[in-house]
């Protein structure tokens, strides 16, 4: 890269990160931008979640939620992902990445806590 010597190098590599920050706000087409945890949990999560169905913890019932924050947060996680008895894998979001599951379920959390 031309930076490493180009005399004004700090000048140059700041405008680098600056290119960065842009292209990272703009969203590089190669990956694919995370859904908020609001969004995906609107989404997919409260036709089960809103409503209570087959026992699942209600959306900011916290007697229901106090159980489960005492787990491990990367339990709570990997319940979300791969299910755990009547909560379906992924909560039925087949579309959902990891990190968009997980982003749903802090949402979840931080409306209890
Ligand atoms: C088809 C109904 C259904 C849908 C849709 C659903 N859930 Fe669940 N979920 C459940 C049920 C039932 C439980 C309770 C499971 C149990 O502990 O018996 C549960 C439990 C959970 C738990 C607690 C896990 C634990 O460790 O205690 C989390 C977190 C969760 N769901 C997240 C989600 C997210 C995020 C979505 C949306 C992407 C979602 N759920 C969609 C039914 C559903």
């Amino acid at each position: 890269m031309t930076c490493l010597i180009n005399p004004f190098r700090h000048a140059c590599l700041a405008a680098a990160a600056v290119f960065a920050t842009c292209t990272a706000l703009a969203g590089e087409p190669t990956t694919k931008p995370i859904r908020p945890g609001d969004e995906v949990y609107a989404a997919k999560c409260t036709s089960c979640h809103d409503l209570g169905m087959g026992g699942a913890p209600k959306l900011s019932d916290k007697a229901a939620w106090t159980a489960r924050i005492a787990q491990d947060k990367d339990v709570i996680y990997r319940h979300a992902i791969k299910g755990y008895k009547s909560m379906p894998t992924r909560g039925t979001c087949s579309t959902c990445s990891d990190d968009e599951i997980k982003a749903a379920v802090d949402y979840m959390i931080s409306r209890v806590q």
